[in-house]
């Protein structure tokens, strides 16, 4: 920090006899009043600061100078948070599903139409999903096979509603690599799934091939006796 004095000027010894002047009264007499430019480079930049007669204004105007150089670095890093949060909240905001993505979360359907013995495949979130009308003969086969005889253990009563047993929803993807089997067909009066040779039976459950699981029920509920939602 340096200091230079550029001219000669005005003292007074108290505050009384600067009070008693008039401007008509001319310079001010009895000392100087100096005027100091300290030009003190503090970080990036430069801060003028004046001393008045024989009070020395150095240390108030350098202790100015860090308050004003701490409130630069809070003011700029406040401003660079806010900066930063307005470029990434459309980032992650843009991440969240659409409206329509979030109306196809799930659906309702009604089954009234589908008569019993007969199958339906709808779509739910881009999956194909089997909606079958079981028979009483379909439903007493599935109820009477034994545990110990399932790959994928699982009972009838485990992939339906209590009060909706004839009906039967399930994801139309083979577990094995995804191929959609043939209703009503293979080994177990069930689906058949021709692209590897897997039989499911009337309870959608893997019993010959090299399907490992069970085909897949999705979640839903019935929302009355004949409109189910899933998802
Ligand atoms: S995809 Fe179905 S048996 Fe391979």
């Amino acid at each position: 920090m340096r200091s230079r004095k550029l001219s000669p000027a005005a003292h007074w010894t108290s505050p009384s006899d600067s009070a008693k002047r008039t401007p008509t009264d001319g310079p001010l007499e009895g000392g100087w009043l100096t005027i100091l430019l300290m030009w003190s480079k503090v970080g990036a930049g430069s801060v003028i600061c004046a001393s008045y007669g024989e009070t020395d204004l150095s240390t108030q105007a350098e202790h100015s100078t860090t308050n004003r150089r701490d409130f630069l670095f809070v003011a700029t890093g406040a401003v660079g948070a806010v900066g930063a949060a307005a470029v990434v909240w459309p980032l992650i905001n843009q991440l969240n599903p659409d409206a329509s993505t979030l109306a196809l979360a799930s659906i309702q359907y009604d089954v009234s139409p589908i008569a019993e013995g007969q199958s339906v495949t709808i779509m739910w979130r881009g999956l194909p999903v089997f909606v079958r009308h079981r028979t009483p003969k379909e439903i007493e086969e599935a109820k009477a096979v034994p545990l110990s005889e399932l790959k994928d253990p699982e009972t009838d009563e485990q992939r339906t509603k209590p009060g909706h047993e004839e009906w039967l929803i399930m994801i139309a993807n083979c577990t094995h690599l995804g191929c959609i089997p043939v209703g009503q067909s293979g080994d177990f009066d069930g689906w058949f799934c021709p692209c590897h040779g897997s039989h499911y039976d009337s309870a959608g459950r893997i019993r010959r091939g090299p399907a490992p699981k069970n085909l897949v029920v999705p979640p839903y509920e019935f929302l009355s006796d004949t409109l189910v939602q899933i998802g």
